[in-house]
């Protein structure tokens, strides 16, 4: 936990400016009572924004917790909430998706364009073979065939896992092994700083390590400017389109529980964990904290920028705004590409009225200056967020001054692959904001800080972020593993029949139940807002021959928080050397994906451990943070760290 980082002037506090809470969605303090008053009836208001097949008989059947049914009896299907209803609605002329491309390219799609592709791209998956319930992966990178074919998939009512496209192929093959899947859908390539890069030798290298018949189909991002060739099995999705041009699909009716789509994400061993999210529970709870917390309405332009193929993506840039009616905005490149102004140029343009990033882009704008935004105006933006790590109380106050002009209320919003949605975080209309602070639980979110034995901890004491209470958005369990479910994120923290969620995070709370998220306290480091498992990171190294032993852990980084550090010993037939360390950087590489590569790879003749042989990566990650040490007196082989302090100097 880089608790050193978040020391906030405990006074320092912003109310809503007036005129964004006169207009909010949400502007009434006395929502977080009506919700406990209420409870779990409360969750009606989340079930009410969508439109039901079929209405549910109740909100919620606790009777085989911690598996969870929320709205039981209830059938819908999402693509016909994000698309239809709106057609419905009178609304099809109106911008459903806004591509901005990394070659300046630009394409909008209406609601009605977006509801004849998604149904086009539906009826081609049905003729490939794909039925109600088979998984899809899709492995694409910011292309609006992101989101088209996680609708197609949902109208079908076949789940979607969509891997992000900076995976590898090893990744990727182990992630559609995991969950039986037969299809992919995936690009010949895509742009990396004007160069093409070819997605699909990944892909068919990640079907080659596969013994199953999978299905591919191919959308051609690069047309020239890359050939692909297609194998048997393998589809070109404009040809698919082409053959279906002006087909429809009738939306097929799902259960409330059914899977909409499966995500993994890194756990504390090797293996990562698939989090199942249901239709109308996940569907439900995005579309309610969009409008709560992201104040979304339908005339807005609403710009997120992380990769739909992670959960923000998915929640927060696909299903909440579009189950809403809202505009949403996909960028395709990088914020320095072609150069620092790219994203000030695109808020100005497309006139964005909400924009949500990552606490590492808040940093890296602040490092470049506030030239860069100040070139462009920004007085269409009301509303920003941020997410998927800590955010220092600097960079807070930049955003919130340098984005957003000092008239913007910011919302810190904690939450986490397996909970769907957003958490923990101040309602922008109502609470005041305290920078370096998420802030409260949502109204009806039992999330609480507590010590060893479960019970609270006093304000300022350090303790484990937990939540008490089921919630709509959160996951079903892990793909086919119930057990890991119940024992990973239940068990810790549960006695009897009193269920209690385990978030993996350590958390403070202030005197106005303010919560502050310190960072993980498992085994899994947050990188630029990429959950990794440093387990899966250390396999990776040890498969190396001459490796004898390797641990990894987190380092400080000014942009990106959290950085790879990687502590190596070698065999006794290997001695350190520059080209193994460039073998363990690409082994990691090919392992897990580009994003995983470590920071800095120390050569040490032995890793500290307990007396019981555990290596102590605490430890570690003191030295990598240049932190004092404490007591090492139960460690087996104190004399390393000594070593290893030496060697960590040199970097
Ligand atoms: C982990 C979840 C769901 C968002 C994207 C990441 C960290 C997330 C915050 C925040 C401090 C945060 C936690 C959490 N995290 N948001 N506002 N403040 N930490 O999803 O990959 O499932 O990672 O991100 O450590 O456990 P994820």
């Amino acid at each position: 936990m880089n608790v050193h980082t978040m020391t906030a002037p405990a006074d320092e506090r912003y109310e809503p400016p007036r005129p964004f809470a006169e207009q909010a969605n949400v502007s009434d303090p006395g929502i977080y009572e009506e919700f406990e008053d209420e409870w779990p009836d409360c969750w009606e208001r989340a079930a009410a924004l969508l439109d039901w097949h079929r209405e549910h008989d109740r909100v919620l059947d606790d009777a085989n917790a911690p598996f969870y049914e929320w709205f039981p009896g209830g059938e819908l299907n999402a693509a016909y909430n994000c698309v239809d209803r709106h057609i419905e609605a009178g609304r099809k002329t109106q911008a459903a998706l806004k591509w901005e491309g990394k070659r300046r390219e630009t394409r909008t799609y209406t609601y009605q364009d977006l509801y004849g592709e998604v149904n086009e791209a539906a009826a081609a998956l049905r003729d490939l073979g794909v039925e109600e319930g088979d998984v899809v992966t899709i492995y694409l990178p910011m292309i609006p065939e992101l989101p088209i074919t996680m609708l197609a998939c949902a109208r079908i009512g076949a789940p979607h896992s969509a891997v992000f496209a900076g995976f590898s192929a090893d990744a990727l093959a182990t992630r559609m092994e995991s969950a039986d899947s037969e299809y992919l859908i995936t690009c010949d390539g895509y742009y990396r700083r004007g160069n093409a890069f070819n997605q699909k030798s990944k892909a068919d290298n990640a079907l080659m390590a596969l013994d199953r018949e999978v299905t591919t189909v191919v959308v051609d991002r690069l047309g020239p400017d890359l050939d692909h060739g297609l194998d048997a099995g393998q589809y070109d999705y404009g040809e698919l389109l082409f053959a279906h041009a002006g087909a429809t699909v009738d939306p097929v009716p799902r259960e409330a529980g059914d899977m909409l789509f499966l995500m993994y994400t890194s756990g504390t061993t090797g293996e990562p964990k698939g989090i199942t999210h249901s239709t109308g529970g996940y569907l439900s709870y995005a579309a309610w904290t969009s409008r709560a917390v992201l104040d979304l309405e339908p005339e807005d332009t609403y710009w997120c920028s992380a990769d739909i193929g992670w959960i923000t993506g998915h929640s927060y840039t696909v299903y909440g705004p579009l189950a809403l009616g809202t505009t949403t905005l996909l960028y395709e490149g990088t914020p320095d590409y072609p150069d620092r102004s790219r994203l000030w140029e695109i808020v100005e343009r497309n006139a964005v009225d909400v924009f949500y990033t990552a606490p590492t882009a808040i940093r890296a704008f602040m490092k470049w200056g506030e030239e860069y935004p100040d070139g462009h105006d920004l007085s269409s933006l009301r509303l920003l967020g941020t997410v998927g790590e800590p955010i220092n109380p600097r960079a807070w106050n930049w955003y919130r001054e340098h984005i957003g002009g000092g008239d913007c209320p910011v919302v810190d919003t904690w939450w986490q692959t397996e909970t769907g949605g957003m958490m923990v975080t101040t309602l922008p209309g109502v609470s005041s904001m305290k920078p370096g602070s998420a802030g409260p639980p949502l109204p009806g979110i039992g999330a609480r800080v507590v010590g060893e034995d479960g019970s609270p901890v006093d304000p300022g004491e350090t303790g484990y972020l937990v939540v008490d209470r089921p919630w709509p958005g959160m996951f079903r369990s892990l793909y086919g593993d119930d057990e890991r479910y119940r024992d990973e994120y239940w068990e810790p923290f549960s006695e009897g029949d009193d269920w209690v969620y385990f978030s993996g995070d350590g958390a403070k709370v202030d005197e106005d139940g303010y919560i502050t998220v310190l960072g993980r306290v498992d085994d899994v480091i947050n990188v630029s807002g990429h959950r990794l498992g440093t387990m899966e990171i250390e396999s990776a190294i040890v498969d190396i021959e001459g490796v004898a032993e390797a641990a990894v852990v987190g380092g400080d980084h000014e942009r990106d928080g959290t950085a790879v550090h990687a502590y190596v010993s070698t065999d006794h037939s290997h001695e350190p050397s520059e080209a193994l360390r460039e073998r363990i950087v690409a082994s990691v590489e090919e392992a897990i994906g580009p994003f995983a590569r470590p920071e800095a790879v120390v050569f040490t003749p032995e890793l500290p451990k307990t007396r019981s042989g555990k290596i102590m990566r605490r430890l570690l990650e003191n030295i990598a943070n240049q932190e004092p040490l404490g007591d090492t007196s139960t460690l087996r082989n104190p004399e390393v760290v000594g070593e290893i302090e030496a060697t960590d100097d040199e970097l």
